[in-house]
């Protein structure tokens, strides 16, 4: 039920805090420790290289899964888009572990990976919103996001609930591998947790923007760097789908290979600076556009601002970030689609579950 909501989705987009800590709830034991099934960790440690098979946003959570993965578990980690898989289908290590996200387990193309795969003879870990669903069922483990029933079909609390049993999962892999952390996990995420409500609790100011700039455009670009590159990929996503802008998510080391060319006047670029290491060069991109004649907007924790509109983040752990860029990014989408009179929960020509290839 939507209660007082006017959407789903914006209903969804204000639960992502407490889906966090439902999350937190569900994978702690009595010691204050994540607990993941044994069975899991058995079958992470046994293999030599994970495979995530997932589409749409579930892909672009994979794509930070990956991150999260390697640099905190060290396990080498590939991501692909399942209905490329079949025909493109990389040379596999000895020892694959498959791990295939998807809020509704019932994606088909998600699917047909899995039926191929396990033809092959190999593992397979599944991570869902929906206990029994197809490929919860069909793989031999099972994650639940723990993120309640998403009913619009623009996804948002399943992509946040997907980034943090990743982590989970990789703060898992990485203890039982020995490694030092050098952060409480729980505690990060519980920081996260409340830095989404801080921002779910500004509406206005991505209200204000979307009203501004987003109502009238005819495209929209995002740029960003390493993971912030990835939550772009997720924001043009989601304006996309539910407002119909033509929006494009890239590194912002490739705009001068070519998408530089589209910046006119009034074009609006956002970027997401929330990597230390590379905010300086993500600001220089803004600088080149904004010297186009682009309307800029920066989404950064360290406040600095350099560009026409500005979103402030609360500061999280560097691993933890795209849970809450995302926010802004979802919130943007939602109220462009609103100022253009879309179909905020139900785009057209789109299902909630994509059940055939
Ligand atoms: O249920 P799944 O996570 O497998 O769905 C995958 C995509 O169809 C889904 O994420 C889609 O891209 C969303 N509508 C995006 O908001």
């Amino acid at each position: 039920e939507k209660g007082t909501y006017p959407h789903y989705m914006l209903k969804e987009v204000d639960e992502q805090p407490a889906v966090m800590r439902k999350i937190i709830m569900e994978y702690q034991n009595e010691d204050g420790d994540i607990k993941l099934d044994s069975s899991i960790r058995e079958a992470i440690s046994e293999s030599d290289r994970l495979y995530i098979i997932a589409c749409g946003t579930s892909y672009h959570a994979g794509l930070v899964g990956k991150q999260m993965l390697e640099k905190i578990a060290e396990v080498p980690t590939e991501v692909h888009i399942a209905s490329e898989f079949s025909y493109n289908m990389p040379l596999l290590s000895k020892n694959p572990l498959f791990i295939f996200i998807s809020q509704s387990g019932e994606t088909a193309d998600s699917r047909s990976v899995l039926v191929h795969i396990k033809k092959l003879g190999h593992r397979s870990l599944t991570l869902t919103n929906v206990g029994g669903s197809t490929l919860s069922r069909e793989a031999d483990h099972t994650l639940l996001l723990h993120a309640g029933p998403e009913i619009a079909v623009a996804s948002t609390k399943a992509y946040t609930a997907q980034i943090a049993v990743l982590s989970l999962l990789a703060v898992d892999t990485a203890k039982a591998k020995g490694i030092t952390l050098g952060f409480d996990p729980i505690q990060e995420l519980s920081l996260a947790a409340q830095a989404m409500e801080v921002l779910v609790d500004q509406k206005d100011i991505m209200e204000n923007i979307a009203r501004d700039y987003l109502a009238v455009t005819r495209n929209c670009f995002f740029i960003g760097r390493g993971v912030d590159y990835y939550v772009c990929l997720e924001a043009a996503l989601k304006l996309k789908e539910i407002s119909y802008i033509q929006a494009e998510g890239f590194a912002g080391g490739e705009l001068k290979h070519g998408t530089i060319a589209l910046i006119e006047e009034g074009t609006p670029v956002i970027a997401i600076a929330t990597q230390a290491h590379v905010n300086g060069s993500i600001r220089s991109n803004l600088k080149e556009v904004a010297s186009r004649g682009a309307h800029t907007c920066i989404i950064s924790m360290d406040g600095l601002n350099d560009a026409s509109d500005q979103i402030v983040l609360p500061e999280v752990h560097e691993y933890l970030t795209p849970l809450v860029s995302v926010v802004p990014m979802q919130l943007l989408a939602y109220y462009a689609a609103l100022h253009r009179g879309c179909d905020v929960d139900k785009p057209r020509n789109l299902a909630k579950s994509v059940t055939v290839e």
